[in-house]
Parts: C-alpha cells; structure tokens; sequence
C-alpha cells in the first residue's frame, strides 16, 4: 500500500481545506437516531474535526488515523469524550475499555487508500469483529463511476485561507490510479504523487457482503442525493444481527 504518510506536506492545511463538513455529521446523527451515549469509531480521522464535533454532541469517540503529522493535530482536539491514536484500517481495533462501537465512519476517500481487495476486506472484517451487533458501517469516498463516466481526472481546484489546492488522477496499466496533488500559497510550494484505488460501488458492495454485511444505503452525497450524478458516494451497511 502505498499510504502512509501521503499527506506530509497538506498537514499545514488540511483543517483550513477540509473543513468540518455539517452534512457529514448531520449524516452520521440521522443514521445513528442521536448521538448521545453512542460509541462512534472515525477510521482515517485525519486532523480530527468530525471526530471532534461527534464527542461534542455526546458520543464516545475514538479516531484513528496512519499519518503522524494528521494525527498530531487530532490529538489536539482530544479529550471530552475523544481518544484518538496511531492506527492501520487494515489492522486496528478499538481500545480495550472502548467497548463495542455502535458505528464505524470512514469519510474523506480513506477508502481508496485501501488498494488491494485483501486489504479491503481486512477493514471490512476488522469493522465487523468490532462493531455491536446492531453495528453500521458507513462510507464516504469518490464515486469512480461516475469520474470514469465523465472522463474527467481532474477535481475542483480548492481556494481558501490563502492556500491553493490542486489536485488531478492519472489512470495506471495496474488498474490503480495516480493522485497528483499540488499545494501552493502562504509563501510556500509543495507536491506529492500516490497511488489510490478508484474502487467502484459494485466492488464495494461486494466486500461489504462478503464481510459479514448489509449494504442498507448508497447516496450520492450526505444529503441523501441518488447516486450516480456526483463526485460523492455515501455508503451504509450493517451487521443486522438485532
Ligand atoms: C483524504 S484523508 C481523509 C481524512 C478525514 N477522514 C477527512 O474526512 O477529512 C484520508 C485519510 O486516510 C488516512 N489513511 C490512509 N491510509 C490509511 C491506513 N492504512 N490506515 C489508517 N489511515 C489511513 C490518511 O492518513 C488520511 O488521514
């Protein structure tokens, strides 16, 4: 896999360029019927803001995350009702007083991460040793269909706080896809190349199945749009043994 530590040099910006999204946490409430007393787990949490706002509305949180200079900031959002800590999607757990979590997140095109199928179905299986039996899991990645069915390996260029985000695919012979990434401003100039799997929902659905789960929900966004039509795609599945 060729990951950890991809996001080295956005670290700086990352909160200022992927800000806490209300939709994804509004999201996270509906799926959920409330957050209060729930144990939530934030797979790939990066700098921790939804992690953050879901211990704030009363959720016990642990994030997680592979990337050093990503959790560091994490870590400064810990505490009231926040644990956070070092962890691989392919291998983690929760920690041993945690209990059994009620959801598994896992936003933000964490997922693409994941470029072999083996290391897919070790997250999905991890979720599901993990999860109480009511447990959800729920997906939010780029929807490679529709990038593929576009044509279009470029995504929107981000502009904010100074910073300017450019960021495009190029399509390998390996079935995996290069993410070229550029950032630029407040006096400074950086870039980085890693590969990520455009996994499809197809392929997707059929991990989770064989893993255990019930693919309950697909969208096209957190506000519930079809699926198809958008760069989003919002997955849920559940374990559906209550
Ligand atoms: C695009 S960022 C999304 C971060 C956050 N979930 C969000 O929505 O902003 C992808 C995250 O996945 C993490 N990641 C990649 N591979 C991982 C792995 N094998 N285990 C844990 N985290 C991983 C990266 O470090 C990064 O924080």
């Amino acid at each position: 896999m060729a990951t950890q530590f991809s996001y080295h040099h956005l670290a700086v910006a990352y909160d200022a360029l992927f800000p806490l999204d209300p939709q994804a946490l509004a999201f996270v409430e509906g799926a959920m019927g409330g957050l209060s007393g729930r144990k939530v787990v934030d797979a790939g949490c990066g700098t921790g803001p939804l992690a953050r706002a879901l211990a704030d509305r009363g959720a016990s949180v642990f994030g997680f995350d592979i990337d050093p200079d990503l959790l560091a900031r994490a870590q400064e959002r810990a505490g009231g009702g926040l644990t956070v800590a070092t962890g691989d999607l392919r291998t983690w757990s929760p920690p041993r007083d945690f209990g059994k979590p009620d959801v598994v997140v896992c936003f933000g095109n964490s997922i693409p991460h994941l470029t072999k199928a083996q290391d897919l179905d070790a997250f999905f299986s991890r979720c599901r040793r993990a999860l109480s039996p009511a447990g959800n899991l729920l997906l939010q990645l780029l929807d490679y269909d529709y990038l593929r069915a576009i044509s279009n390996m470029t995504l929107p260029t981000i502009e904010v706080g100074g910073w300017r985000f450019q960021r495009y695919y190029e399509i390998g012979f390996d079935g995996l896809w290069t993410f070229h990434t550029e950032l630029s401003g407040n006096g400074g100039q950086s870039s980085n190349a890693f590969e990520l799997c455009p996994w499809s929902k197809d392929e997707l659905e059929r991990a989770l199945c064989r893993n255990g789960f019930v693919v309950t929900g697909c969208f096209g966004g957190f506000d519930l749009r079809p699926p198809g039509a958008s760069l989003p795609l919002v997955l849920g599945a559940s374990l559906g043994l209550e």
